[in-house]
């Protein structure tokens, strides 16, 4: 299915505060604040499970943290000989689960723990040291990763041991002990010892986790060599019978712990639960000191606190993102739970990695980019740090569908979805509304928060998603709405009668030449504010962005091409660049006057460039289409509405406040308004516009019947959610389309369109039905075949999924692959063969430059060389060619000639076709080649597509020379930015991750400090992210199974 790929960009404010210099935090020091557990948040029914839920893939560790102590865990060691496995555990090598036991034992004995901690600890570095850490490495690295510390945050452990008196632990001991487990210890030294014993808990639990991270930073080899040594040297019936009996006391030991969590007692860190560092970050990479008073009204809710779910709804620029952002770190470093945030569009998806990058690197979690092609189902299992995942709707679904179908749901502890509204949204709104019920159906301990500026009936959702709603009426920046009729200008007044009062006239002195060319008065409104501030017009369709933009620019008094000269030439030479010589003509005349169009017709590359020039005023108007209208931060002291249209359809009243809503944004502007410009004709229908409420938000499932309800059936069962009808029909009573089905289903009612569905997909041989025998009585219930598992796994569009399997297997039997033709065929996104029509003599020239080989392809898949040529020549055909084979191999010769140019300028000439188009293609192909592969990763019989595929769907995701694709895996990198990178020496993601951004600002042309910045946070999370999965996969290796023959 594909997703958005809409190019709008999300702008924070960072000018004015500039991120310390200092490097950031190592991997413990981002790791402490881990361990803050908050008490009034995780409130009751709040099971803190994942420390646990990861022990078992951490083979290196051993339970002997909890030694010296007289719990029964401590009994059952003593009786148990001591293996080097004790020493290597004790000497700081503890896993995750074990933290919360830690933490419950000092709590009930804080200074004896911490001695014994100490002490075993200096065992152990006696026993360890000269083999693992000769040189003290692991010492210095304790001492480097505390000094890079923020200052906040030592500020914060300062205050946290403030009260501290007579600790037993001395200060010189802990310092000695710092590399195996006591970055906390020099936290107290370097104030004074803590002998509350709510203090103490948080040291430790900090102290574990530095321990564990530090364990992280001991070399992968010495983690192989030893966990080998100590395998091969342990007896394994020894490991097997006191493995069981420890598992058995430690799942008694967390449970104390996690009821010690949900005490009131446990400390909360000083923001939200959170540490302080959280503050300094949002003040130092978004520019926010203080929260808006709604912002801490929502956050400190009753109904959060008890991990209930949420709606909450604010005009547009409230503020809304804020209060998400703080909700999920509190769920990643408090409660120790994976994040899901489900936005929009791929831009906004990759906008949010590369702006969410910096707070995962400093604060110690990872930033998992769901979008296009990108995503792991399911995604890996981390041992110690927890993930957000930042998904759009579609990659969203598949990563829900994977974790439920692992039986990881449970992981998730927040899902986020911003515009909520998009529900209502078509086949997008269908897939969101599945992801969202199977999330309500299949975990009790997932909650949901979700948010937008344009919600009406929301008793409807609130019933769906089981959540509380908040809401209030609160816009930093006053927003003023104007609607232009001929020479007159009114105010939006929802008091007044007709919905609007007079403003002002307007007395333009416009040549009879201007009134001819501008009779809506567009020139005169956009000069009002640009240059000195910005403006967007909204037109209703892409060519009309162009014209206005050349049009104004016609008629631009010549100083404006004065304005910031030097960075418009940049701007046109960075185009140009992009484009391989070639510039947008329309753009070559418009920018020197500081204006653009912005539309879908661009490449991802221009966009970006266009939208950044904008957001540094060196371009001051933008012509756009709706494409910028959802959630974006642009800069815009003035909107104007072209006409009240979306391409022909008259605009709604949510799409009206979408658009409008980019004006006057906090933190950019100080002031915003906007223009709705009304031909007369329109007058009364505007009057509507503005006087009714927001458009309701209804269910999708049925509309959209094959991709909405008849997909969900199908996964249901695969997923094994539902497998009779009446399970179903359950499931089903819980969706929207469940709260709404009076409303939305007046002929059927949902048991029969239950019925209906799950009929027609046994037709399909997608569903079959199984007998159950069981205590003499039958039972029917539903299994899934296996096309039907790889449809939706593949997330393939069910109308299509037959055909699919039939080419597939048809291309088992001849595959030509001497190039990627054949291949690429078969991974042309099928929902864009409709509206594609051939140029016949650019499909022969195509056809005949293929080799012998490439040129059997076309035959197989039913459009032979002779139905080409005629069609050519203009001959009349008499034998009848399937017209979808034929456009989908026009297609097919698009993205061939794009792998093989990489260029998608000269491509989209050669093919007479827009580089929007070609470039949207593209995207599709990319999203449709990775369906492709999860789909045939289900079938055997197709198992040799899996290697050949994987590699064509990185090609068409990156779509540039091979050498360019690490750098352009970072989030926000793209193809004209990678290419000065490569060129500038840095060829790897190491060398962009290890990069001195001041030298990268120095080096990298039309890079600003914000960008570098972003750039290596970015690369280092995704380089962190992929040290940890190979991390991650060597432990899964060397676990010893616990159910080995004769062992038990
Ligand atoms: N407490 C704050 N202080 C200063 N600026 C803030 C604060 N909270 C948010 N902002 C800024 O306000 C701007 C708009 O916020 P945000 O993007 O969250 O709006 P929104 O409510 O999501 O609007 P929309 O519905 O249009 O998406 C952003 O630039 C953000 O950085
Ligand atoms: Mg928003």
């Amino acid at each position: 299915m594909a997703e958005p790929p809409l190019a709008v960009r999300r702008r924070s404010r960072l000018g004015a505060a500039r991120k310390r210099s200092r490097p950031p935090a190592g991997p413990s020091a981002a790791c402490s604040p881990l361990a803050v557990k908050r008490a009034s948040i995780g409130g009751e029914g709040t099971p803190a499970q994942s420390p646990c839920d990861d022990s078992e893939e951490d083979m290196f560790g051993d339970y002997s943290s909890f030694c010296e102590d007289d719990s029964l865990l401590a009994q059952a060691l003593a009786a148990e000989p001591a293996r080097p496995q004790d020493a290597e555990a004790a000497a700081g090598v503890v896993p995750e689960s074990l933290r919360l036991g830690t933490a419950q034992r000092e709590q009930e004995n804080c200074s004896a723990s911490e001695t014994a901690g100490t002490r075993g600890g200096d065992t152990e570095r006696g026993v360890q040291t000269p083999a693992s850490d000769p040189l003290g490495a692991s010492e210095e690295l304790a001492d480097s990763l505390f000094d890079e510390l923020p200052s906040s945050q030592l500020l914060y452990f300062a205050e946290m041991c403030q009260p501290s008196a007579g600790s037993e632990a001395s200060a010189g001991t802990e310092k000695v002990d710092a590399s195996k487990c006591s970055s906390s210890d020099k936290i107290r030294s370097a104030s004074s010892p803590c002998p509350d014993s709510e203090y103490k808990n948080r040291s430790t639990e900090f102290s574990s986790d530095l321990k564990s991270d530090s364990c992280k930073n001991t070399s992968l080899k010495d983690h192989l060599k030893n966990a080998l040594t100590e395998n091969a040297k342990a007896p394994t019936v020894k490991v097997s019978k006191t493995k069981q009996l420890k598992e058995a006391i430690l799942s008694e030991e967390i449970c104390v712990a996690r009821k010690a969590i949900g005490s009131p007692s446990v400390d909360i860190g000083p923001f939200y639960g959170l540490p302080s560092k959280v503050k300094d970050l949002l003040r130092q990479l978004r520019g926010i000191e203080t929260l808006y008073e709604w912002q801490h009204d929502c956050l400190t809710l009753e109904c959060l606190q008890q991990r209930k779910n949420l709606i909450y709804s604010l005009p547009t620029s409230g503020g809304k993102t804020l209060v998400a952002e703080i909700l999920i770190l509190q769920e990643l470093l408090c409660m120790q739970k994976d994040v899901l945030m489900i936005l929009p569009y791929v831009a906004i998806v990759q906008e949010k990695v590369w702006g969410l990058s910096s707070f995962g690197i400093e604060l110690g979690f990872l930033v998992e980019e769901y979008a296009g092609s990108k995503g792991r189902f399911p995604p890996i299992k981390r041992r110690c740090k927890k993930s957000l995942y930042i998904a759009t709707i579609e990659k969203g679904h598949m990563l829900v569908n994977s974790l439920i179908e692992t039986d990881r749901i449970g992981d998730l502890g927040l899902v986020v979805v911003d515009e909520l509204h998009m529900l209502g949204e078509g086949s997008r709104g269908a897939t969101l509304e599945m992801t969202l019920a199977k999330i309500l159906y299949t975990s009790k301990s997932t909650h949901i928060v979700g948010m937008s500026a344009t919600l009406n009936n929301v008793g409807d959702l609130q019933k769906f998603l089981r959540a509380e709603y908040y809401t209030k009426n609160f816009r930093p920046v006053e927003l003023k709405e104007y609607i232009k009729i001929r020479d007159t200008i009114y105010e939006v007044d929802s008091k007044a009668e007709n919905g609007f009062t007079f403003s002002r006239l307007l007395n333009f002195k416009y040549s009879s030449n201007l009134k001819k060319a501008d009779p809506d008065h567009i020139i005169a409104l956009v000069t009002e504010v640009i240059p000195k501030y910005s403006c967007l017009i909204f037109c209703p369709t892409k060519k009309n962005c162009e014209n206005v933009a050349s049009m104004v620019c016609k008629y631009l008094n010549k100083e404006f091409r004065s304005h910031r000269e030097k960075e418009k030439q940049d701007l046109i030479k960075d185009l140009k660049n992009i484009g391989n010589g070639s510039i947008c003509p329309v753009l070559k005349q418009t920018i020197p006057f500081g204006v653009a169009y912005h539309h879908s017709g661009l490449t991802n590359d221009e966009r970006k460039s266009i939208e950044e020039a904008y957001s540094r005023g060196v371009l001051c108007l933008l012509a756009c289409t709706a494409t910028l209208a959802a959630g974006v931060n642009l800069p815009a002291r003035r909107v104007i509405l072209r006409a009240p249209y979306v391409a022909s359809d008259f605009l709604k009243k949510n799409q009206y406040k979408q658009m409008i809503g980019r004006a006057g944004r906090a933190g950019i502007d100080n002031a915003g308004e906007s223009i709705l410009i009304v031909q007369e004709k329109d007058k009364h229908l505007v009057q509507d516009l503005v006087t009714s409420p927001l458009e309701n938000c209804y269910s999708n499932l049925l509309p959209e019947f094959t991709k909405g309800m008849q997909n969900l059936l199908l996964s249901l069962v695969g997923l094994k959610i539902a497998v009779t009808q009446e399970e179903v029909y359950d499931f089903l009573c819980h969706t929207l389309l469940g709260v709404q089905q009076q409303l939305l289903s007046k002929e059927k009612s949902l048991s029969e369109l239950v019925k209906d569905g799950l009929e027609s997909l046994i037709e399909k041989g997608l569903l079959r039905v199984k007998i159950m025998e069981k205590d003499q009585n039958s039972k029917i219930t539903l299994a899934i075949t296996r096309l039907g598992k790889a449809a939706y796994k593949g997330s393939i569009d069910l109308s299509y999924c037959n055909l699919l399997y039939k080419e597939l297997k048809k291309g088992l039997e001849g595959l030509v692959l001497e190039s990627s033709f054949h291949l690429l065929y078969l991974a042309t996104p099928y929902d864009m063969v409709s509206n594609c029509s051939p140029d016949w003599m650019i499909y022969l020239r195509q056809f005949t430059q293929l080799s012998a080989a490439e040129q059997t392809v076309a035959d197989m898949v039913g459009v032979p060389e002779s139905f080409i040529a005629k069609k050519a020549s203009g001959q009349a055909i008499r034998k009848s060619v399937d017209s979808a084979s034929v456009n989908r191999l026009y297609l097919t010769f698009i993205l061939y000639t794009l792998l093989k140019e990489t260029n998608i300028w000269s491509v989209s000439e050669k093919f007479n076709l827009s580089r929007g188009y070609v470039q949207n293609l593209l995207n599709s192909a990319a999203s449709f080649a990775s369906c492709v592969l999860h789909f045939c990763e289900e079938l055997e019989e197709f198992w040799v597509y899996k290697a050949l595929l994987t590699e064509l769907t990185k090609h068409l995701t990156y779509c540039v020379k091979t050498e360019l694709i690490p750098l352009m895996e970072v989030a926000g990198v793209l193809e004209a930015r990678a290419n000065q990178l490569y060129n500038a020496g840095y060829k790897t993601l190491a060398h962009l991750a290890n990069a001195n951004p001041e030298t990268l600002v120095k080096t990298i042309e039309h890079l600003s400090r914000r960008q570098a910045k972003q750039i290596v946070s970015s690369a280092k999370m995704l380089l962190t992210e992929k040290a940890e999965a190979l991390q991650e996969e060597v432990e899964l290796l060397l676990k010893v199974p616990t159910d080995i023959p004769g062992t038990s």
